[in-house]
């Protein structure tokens, strides 16, 4: 909860080799005396309230390995000093209000040893991935809502990346070739753009374990992205079509999520192969069929969205069995009978059941036997 400016006298600490002020309320600008700090390996001054431009003396701070000065109310360009930064290997100026673009001369050259970038939301106008990201090590890539267009990049050290956002810009192309060439690629974010792709026909890096392709207009059926080794996978909000395909034994996946497409046919009764599930939301499809009664068995399952599709018959019992539930839906299909009794499924509001054919009993009102019914009541 500190507050107030930083104080100037701090660069008079010239032994100084960390400092770390990360949320915080400070305000105010990032004092110039800062940048006489010539032992400093990490500056961290994220999560407070600075504003004003990074000053261009900052390469005078030869030793900082470590640069994070996101999540504050920063304007200006990114100063083109910064690329003097030999040792510079984590550098991150997201969440600001920089514009501009970033002049690839001096980065082409500059920072020899940098492995992390994240830009990610300022005002940036970067048109493209920045050339000199491309032919580094880089083992992180952040330029989420840096304006960025066109066909994604091609990067020529495609064994060092790790993990990627790009997610909010305007990319249209290129997906297959990308995904293909990244072999080291373990998590990758592209949501939110305009990419018009077959996802059948994508090819994933072998180690890729948490893919978010949300918001695009990708088409075409799931069979091969729900590779063995995916973690979380969320391609929600796209157009994809086909069925559901089988899970096998040993999959990975925690997180899955298809809501917002035009897929049809059963939930496998395969979905039980996926040991580790802990959220599945298909919302929005045309999924026919039963619920299988084998999603009983996720003993860690806590997100269950199954509404506004087309399922039919009764919501299982063994349902009952799914302990750790927090939400679940079954709003808007053609499910009918007693609602299984019970924690957590009488727990949730009515809403998660309404607009079915027939279902009854608490939270709904009580279902009305047949005898009931013969009697006049
Ligand atoms: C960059 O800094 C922001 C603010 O502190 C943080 O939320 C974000 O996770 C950081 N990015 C990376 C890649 O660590």
């Amino acid at each position: 909860m500190l507050s107030g400016s930083i104080p100037d006298s701090l660069g008079q600490l010239q032994n100084l080799a960390y400092l770390v002020l990360t949320r915080n309320q400070f305000s105010g600008q990032i004092p110039v005396s800062l940048c006489s700090l010539v032992r400093l390996s990490e500056l961290s001054l994220d999560q407070n309230r600075l504003v004003g431009r990074i000053p261009a003396q900052i390469r005078n701070m030869k030793s900082v390995s470590v640069l994070r000065l996101g999540f504050n109310k920063l304007t200006g360009q990114i100063p083109e000093s910064i690329a003097a930064l030999h040792n510079l290997w984590n550098l991150n100026l997201s969440r600001n209000l920089l514009t501009g673009s970033l002049p690839d001369a001096p980065f082409a050259k500059g920072l020899p040893s940098i492995l992390s970038i994240d830009l990610s939301y300022n005002d940036l106008d970067l048109g493209a991935v920045p050339s000199w990201t491309r032919n580094r090590q880089l083992s992180d890539v952040h330029l989420a809502g840096c304006k960025l267009r066109g066909a994604l990049p091609n990067f020529s050290k495609p064994d060092s990346l790790a993990t990627l956002d790009l997610s909010d810009n305007y990319f249209t192309t290129g997906i297959s070739s990308f995904l293909a060439n990244m072999a080291s690629l373990r998590t990758a974010k592209i949501s939110n753009n305009l990419i018009k792709a077959d996802v059948s026909k994508m090819r994933l890096p072998g180690q890729i374990s948490a893919l978010d392709l949300h918001s695009n207009r990708l088409f075409g059926s799931l069979s091969r992205i729900l590779s063995r080794y995916m973690e979380v996978v969320d391609v929600s909000n796209n157009q994809i079509s086909g069925r559901i395909p089988e899970f096998s034994v040993g999959m990975k996946l925690k997180v899955l999520n298809l809501a917002s497409n035009k897929i049809s046919g059963h939930i496998p009764d395969s979905v039980s192969n996926l040991a580790k599930l802990e959220k599945i939301d298909i919302s929005r499809n045309q999924i026919t069929g039963t619920i299988p009664a084998s999603l009983g068995t996720f003993l860690q399952l806590h997100w269950l969205d199954l509404s506004i599709n087309r399922l039919t018959g009764r919501i299982p019992d063994s349902l009952l069995g799914v302990k750790a539930l927090r939400h679940a839906s079954f709003r808007a299909n053609r499910l009918c009978g007693k609602i299984p009794q019970g924690k957590p499924l009488n727990i949730f509001p009515p809403i998660a059941y309404a607009h079915n054919l027939c279902l009854c009993g608490k939270p709904l009102p009580p279902c009305k036997s047949k005898m009931k019914r013969k009697m006049g009541q």
